[in-house]
């Protein structure tokens, strides 16, 4: 049976986008679709994108992305969610329900430059002006606490002296184009879950810094997410 997925998402909606063409891609071997896009902005591009593919879309009022999100999930039967640059918090009995079947990604390396505040170019000013050399995506499944919960897959990319806050998350947007939707699909066909001891399994070993990951061109990312993910 085909995985539901449900998409929250606060802004444009590059990732939802990348998902949904991701799956696409897969065809009739697809191991999940996205059912549901649902956001707490009613201009989220998000949501455009959503109607634009023919999904069921929500702009959520208070109760519904509150003590109503659970009920909302139910009524699409969503077995996994996806947080995809969604910046409020979530439920704590929507984080109890899909434990092991909520995932998030974030524009750093976890648990560096993350919690309450970081989200979206907040997260790149604040990798500039540490200094950092170093940044990346991290996916991971999400627990009730912001950017906290067990860390599935991260990959690195350069940050360079000429960078802005804009190329920074640029590069880092283009990795987590390539790495989210394949992630996704391994949540999806069983080959990554989060286990009762609370430790990630099925992982892949290589997504860790590599070779490929901090040479300069983001293709080079890209390439060394598909050998290792496929
Ligand atoms: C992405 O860079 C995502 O990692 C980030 O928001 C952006 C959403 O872009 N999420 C966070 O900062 C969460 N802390 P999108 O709407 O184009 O997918």
């Amino acid at each position: 049976m085909r995985k539901q997925i449900a998409v929250l998402a606060s802004g444009g909606g590059s990732n939802l986008q990348s998902i949904v063409q991701h799956l696409a891609s897969l065809g009739t071997g697809s191991p999940a679709d996205v059912v549901l896009v649902a956001s707490d902005r009613p201009d989220a591009g998000a949501l455009q994108r959503g109607r634009g593919h023919g999904m069921h879309v929500v702009a959520m009022d208070r109760e519904q992305r509150t003590s109503g999100m659970l009920a909302l999930l139910a009524r699409h039967a969503v077995d996994l969610v996806v947080l995809a640059g969604y910046l409020r918090f979530v439920p704590v009995e929507v984080t109890r329900s899909y434990r092991g079947r909520l995932v998030n990604i974030h524009p750093a390396l976890l648990p560096a430059f993350g919690g309450t505040g970081m989200y979206g170019h907040h997260v790149h000013e604040a990798v500039l002006a540490r200094g950092a050399r170093v940044s990346g995506a991290t996916v991971h499944f999400v627990d009730e606490e912001y950017d906290h919960g067990p860390i599935i897959a991260q990959w690195p990319v350069p940050v360079f002296a000429h960078d802005t806050a804009s190329t920074l998350a640029h590069r880092v947007l283009e990795v987590e184009h390539a790495l989210y939707p394949r992630v996704i699909q391994q949540l999806a066909e069983g080959v990554i879950s989060l286990g009762a001891d609370g430790h990630v399994h099925g992982a892949p070993a290589h997504l860790a810094p590599s070779y490929f990951a901090l040479r300069p061109d983001p293709g080079a990312a890209v390439e060394g997410i598909r050998a290792v993910l496929g």
